[in-house]
């Protein structure tokens, strides 16, 4: 199987990168990555020289039918994990047009040039597959009580969860109209390394590393269920291989927090790590809500177990003491992504192919 993964130099991507040329020793991946300002070939280099020869990067956009054309033409592929997405809801409420363009017509692209490639190759009879990286966060919001199943309508809030509900939509259309092999992940709040600095978690340990301020919107209340971030790739292998065509999977951590609560937790790890005693709650600082802010994300993530055995294996504890400890160790990488210095040199020394 020639697997093409988007996203690879992202949070997620990277991660699963690791993940999976580990996991499939005898397998390669063909990755592409646009190199948008989350995306960094530097969450790659602790690949070792022989993974790197299992994997392939190319620079390229997915809302681009040209490149990912000419990528389909010049690689077997025969099984799809997307996962390139604007994904910060912060930025989507300031500029929606962007995750509009990647999230739903890039989904679209690579739809499409599957379809024609699969469709002609004859690679749809042959085990092709494609998996949409999604979210929880298309199912809205829950009061205090209750669970996002599969079976829940969609009701996105944000510019950000309305680009993936969409999607989400029209992979569920190829699947219906043209029979395409698809399924359709819907996972928790991750945490892990590698995430940009703009997500609650790591925005909470470079700020405190650097005693900046730390932003709380609201009350701080929100809950969000949090996964560490191995134990999602781990299931989005599990429904690329076993899943059944056609069907959605939701994934969570069973680890319900409120934002509060997580970043209180992390000022002590770090204080207790760096022994730096100006890392206090002192730091905290409520401000105004985000418009439209989600109150509480759950997942029932009962079918992934049942049907193929997945279930959380990092408790939350170890996960964030391992995450904190990580951006302690790699305090140059929060500054090179912060300024992006690094992007072009890499784009430009380390792409096997570039358009
Ligand atoms: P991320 O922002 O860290 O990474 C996204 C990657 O996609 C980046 O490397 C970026 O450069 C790339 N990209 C953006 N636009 C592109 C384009 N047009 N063409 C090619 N590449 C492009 O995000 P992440 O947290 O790793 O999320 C990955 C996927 O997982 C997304 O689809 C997201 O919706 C989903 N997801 C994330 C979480 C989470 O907590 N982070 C939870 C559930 C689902
Ligand atoms: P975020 O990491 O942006 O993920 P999402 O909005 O996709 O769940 O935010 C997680 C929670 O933390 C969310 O309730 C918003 C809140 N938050 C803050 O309170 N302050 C911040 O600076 C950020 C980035 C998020």
């Amino acid at each position: 199987m020639t697997l093409l993964v988007t996203g690879v130099a992202g949070f997620i991507g990277s991660n699963f990168v690791y993940h999976y040329l580990d996991r499939h020793p005898e397998r390669t991946i063909t990755g592409i990555d646009n190199l948008s300002y989350a995306g960094n070939l530097d969450n790659l280099s602790a690949l070792t020289d022989e993974q790197q020869e299992r994997f392939i990067f190319v620079k390229a956009d997915i809302t681009n039918p040209d490149q990912v054309g000419t990528i389909f033409e010049d690689y077997p592929v025969d099984g799809v994990i997307n996962m390139a997405a604007e994904t910060h809801v912060d930025r989507s409420i300031h500029d929606p047009q962007v995750f509009l363009k990647t999230n739903i017509l890039g989904t679209h692209v690579l739809l499409e040039t599957a379809k024609h490639s699969w469709q002609k190759r004859g690679a749809w009879k042959k085990g092709a597959k494609f998996l949409q990286v999604s979210t929880d966060e298309v199912y809205g919001t829950l009061g205090e009580s209750g669970f996002f199943s599969e079976a829940t309508p969609i009701d996105p809030h944000s510019p950000y969860s309305a680009s993936k509900a969409s999607a989400d939509l029209i992979v569920k259309a190829y699947h219906d109209t043209y029979g395409m092999p698809v399924t359709i992940t819907r996972c928790s709040n991750n945490y892990g390394a590698y995430q940009f600095p703009e997500k609650l978690i790591p925005l909470v340990i470079t700020n405190a590393l650097h005693h900046k301020s730390i932003p709380v919107y609201g009350d701080g209340k929100q809950v969000r269920d949090w996964l560490y971030v191995e134990d999602h790739c781990r299931a989005i292998d599990l429904v690329f291989e076993e899943g059944r065509t056609g069907e959605t999977y939701n994934i969570g951590g069973n680890t319900e927090k409120e934002n509060i609560i997580i970043i209180k937790e992390i000022l002590r790890l770090l204080e207790t790590m760096t022994g730096d005693t100006t890392i206090t709650q002192e730091l905290i600082s409520f401000v105004k809500d985000r418009p439209g802010h989600d109150r509480r994300y759950a997942i029932d993530a009962s079918k992934i177990r049942k049907e193929l055995g997945w279930s959380p294996r990092v408790p939350f504890q170890e996960g964030i003491d391992q995450t904190v400890r990580w951006y302690i160790d790699h305090q140059d990488w929060m500054a090179r992504v912060m300024s992006g210095e690094y992007r072009d040199f890499y784009a430009k020394n380390y792409n096997n192919r570039n358009f």
